[in-house]
């Protein structure tokens, strides 16, 4: 299944059922029956064909099939892609965050409501999941980085697609903005994100920055292993079991040295800010009501005279803001990008 149950329940859920048939629980059962099917063969329709992912030392040894696309960036490290969803739709490119791979957004991508009205792409960024993980610093130039992006537009074929970034996934539009015009994008949607390298410290609450020595170092087994729990609750303290595996998952196969890499690297943010203030780059700003990592108006303060943007408070929404509120994220993104 290339959706969950939960999922495909909340999608039924919301669906309206025929008025004029009596009610009766016979005819409810097999008209979802139906739907069911007509859903997975869409899903199936609508989503990557299945690949292998081998093994191999960049990758950490993971083996395993997953829909997607193993694209090469042009530096020649291997980006593991995704598009699901209605490619006539307008195109997001969601890039994820700290740590964890582009599986953080299966919900969103779970979700028949998103794949109808839209185009999903997301990829694990270089050094996470199933993408290559290299631990050099010529490999974190911000070009670097610009160019995983390219490689994802390329083989999707998407022309000015909508790129959302999440947490420090945010700092990869800097990357972006920095090689390209702001016309090769539709718009910004940074969710609970981070601007730019630079301001990490700025806008991250001190526990967030009490994690990170944690994390990055490589000597005590005991301390990064309760560092990434505490992490990953800190993200959202109530994930479904086998999504918070996932979450841990994503770090047991990540070289430290890349953690280390992502966090240190830098880049210019003038593209970026020029974007936004002379060149009216639409942004949309999302932020969790409740979010132990992300400082809203920290955020805001390092976008000065951004002039087109939106700001969207989820209430008590924690850093992952779609696990938190997911009808009232759908809604703030899908009718910002008019889909
Ligand atoms: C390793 O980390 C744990 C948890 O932070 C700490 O209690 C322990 O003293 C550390 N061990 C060493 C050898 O530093
Ligand atoms: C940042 O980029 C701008 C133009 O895009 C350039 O003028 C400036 O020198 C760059 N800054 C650094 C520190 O490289
Ligand atoms: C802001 O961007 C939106 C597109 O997202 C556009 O419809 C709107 O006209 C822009 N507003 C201004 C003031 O330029
Ligand atoms: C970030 O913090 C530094 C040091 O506290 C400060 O000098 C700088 O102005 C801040 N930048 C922004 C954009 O808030």
């Amino acid at each position: 299944m290339l959706f969950s149950l939960k999922s495909l329940s909340i999608a039924m859920a919301l669906l309206p059922l025929p008025q004029t048939t009596p009610w009766n629980v016979g005819y409810i059962s097999s008209f979802r029956f139906r739907l069911q099917q007509q859903l997975t063969f869409l899903i199936f329709e609508l989503a990557d064909p299945v690949i292998m992912i081998n093994p191999t030392d960049a990758n950490f040894g993971i083996s395993a099939v997953a829909p997607g696309r193993l694209l090469t960036s042009a530096d020649g490290t291997k980006i593991f892609a995704e598009g699901r969803g209605d490619p006539s739709k307008p195109a997001i490119v969601f890039i994820h965050g700290f740590g964890l791979g582009a599986q953080a957004f299966d919900d969103i991508f779970n979700d028949p409501l998103w794949l109808s009205r839209a185009y999903l792409v997301r990829y694990d960024t270089r050094g996470h999941g199933r993408s290559d993980k290299p631990t050099n610093a010529a490999a974190w130039v911000s070009q670097r980085l610009a160019e995983d992006f390219d490689a994802v537009v390329q083989s999707y074929n998407l022309i000015k697609p909508f790129v959302l970034g999440w947490s420090i996934g945010g700092t990869q539009i800097a990357d972006i903005l920095s090689y390209h015009p702001p016309s090769y994008v539709s718009g910004l949607i940074y969710d609970a994100a981070i601007p730019y390298t630079s301001v990490l410290f700025n806008v991250t609450t001190s526990a967030a920055q009490a994690l990170v020595p944690g994390l990055l170092q490589t000597t005590n087994v005991t301390q990064f292993q309760a560092g990434y729990i505490d992490f990953i609750n800190l993200c959202h303290p109530a994930l479904d079991w086998d999504f918070y595996l996932g979450c841990l998952g994503d770090g047991v196969v990540q070289p430290r040295a890349a953690a280390e890499l992502i966090v240190t690297r830098t880049q210019n943010s003038t593209g970026l800010l020029h974007a936004g203030t002379s060149e009216g780059l639409p942004l949309l700003a999302i932020f969790g009501g409740s979010d132990k990592l992300v400082i809203k108006q920290a955020v805001l303060d390092a976008l000065p005279g951004w002039q087109n943007l939106t700001e969207v408070t989820l209430p008590g929404a924690e850093h992952f803001t779609w696990i938190s509120r997911p009808v009232l994220f759908r809604a703030a993104v899908l009718n910002w990008i008019g889909a």
